[in-house]
């Protein structure tokens, strides 16, 4: 299918997800939305591709929602329509890794959405924030939640009462991005964690995927109760065997997704 707001190549296993729309840096419509969602559950459910990345443009990952889409809307309009939750419930439902490579603005929505991905790579230009409280209105797809548990209250209070902007240094201090790169480096850099991802077995990867987010969703204890069943549950499948037959003979693993 021929997207309109974004692009999509599928290569080597990996499906490479790029917001466009220049000349709004990437603000994020209902038409952007609904093609990024349909994207990624084509991802999904193509058997080819083992990891998802997001990028936008040098300028701008994605400088938020749009603003001249919503201005003019009423409460019963975006309540009624319950906008961007059937998008963003689609990217939630993802299983398959989601990488977030991110240069310029990720403000408002754009930062919300890279904090929907399952980590950030930034490029030294990058530049986080939550500034709707200048627009009059608040986060509205995680940046009061997301944001506040992978930064702390203090951080996510800050960033989304003065709607000031964090750099890639501060937000790689901060916990909110996993590398920061030079700006040239960045599609190599994500790209090839996605391919080295990509190696591994997809099971494994996406118990590894659920593994993690659920410390967002129960308590510790709960949370290494499902951890350490899932590592249990593991030995039943020909990778765990084929990884660790692979390591004792010294060579590389063969996985085959069993
Ligand atoms: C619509 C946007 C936009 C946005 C930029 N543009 N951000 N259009 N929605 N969020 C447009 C500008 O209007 C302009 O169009 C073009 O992109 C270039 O932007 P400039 O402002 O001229 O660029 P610059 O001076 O470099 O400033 C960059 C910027 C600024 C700092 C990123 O554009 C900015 O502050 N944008 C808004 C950021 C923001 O408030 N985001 C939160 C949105 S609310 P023209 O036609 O004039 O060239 C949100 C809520 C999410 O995200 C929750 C939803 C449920």
């Amino acid at each position: 299918m021929a997207y309109e707001t974004i692009n999509l190549d599928v290569d080597d296993h990996i499906a490479l997800i790029t917001l466009n729309r220049p000349d709004a840096l990437n603000a994020l419509n209902d038409v952007l939305m609904g093609e990024l969602a349909d994207a990624l559950k084509g991802a999904q459910e193509n058997e080819k591709v083992r990891c998802i990345v997001i990028t936008g443009s040098e300028k701008a990952f994605a400088a938020g929602a749009d603003i001249s889409m919503m201005k003019d809307k009423s409460f019963v309009d975006v309540f009624s329509g319950d906008l961007f939750t059937p998008e963003t419930d689609q990217i939630m439902r993802v299983r398959k890794p989601i990488i977030a490579a991110v240069s310029g603005y990720a403000l408002g929505g754009g930062c919300e959405l890279a904090m929907m991905c399952d980590f950030i790579i930034a490029s030294e230009t990058a530049k986080f924030g939550q500034p709707e409280i200048n627009l009059g209105v608040v986060a509205g797809i995680g940046g009061t939640q997301r944001l506040t548990r992978l930064v702390g209250k203090s951080k996510a209070m800050d960033m989304n009462l003065t709607g000031r902007f964090m750099d890639a240094e501060e937000a790689e201090r901060a916990g909110l991005v996993s590398r920061v790169v030079p700006v040239k480096k960045l599609m190599d850099e994500a790209m090839g964690a996605a391919a080295k991802i990509a190696e591994k077995s997809m099971i494994t990867v996406m118990v590894v995927k659920e593994a993690v987010n659920r410390a967002y969703e129960v308590p510790l204890r709960e949370g290494l109760l499902f951890e350490r069943r899932a590592f249990h549950s593991l030995f039943a499948t020909e990778d765990q065997k084929e990884g660790m037959a692979a390591f004792v003979e010294k060579r590389e693993a063969q996985f085959r997704d069993r």
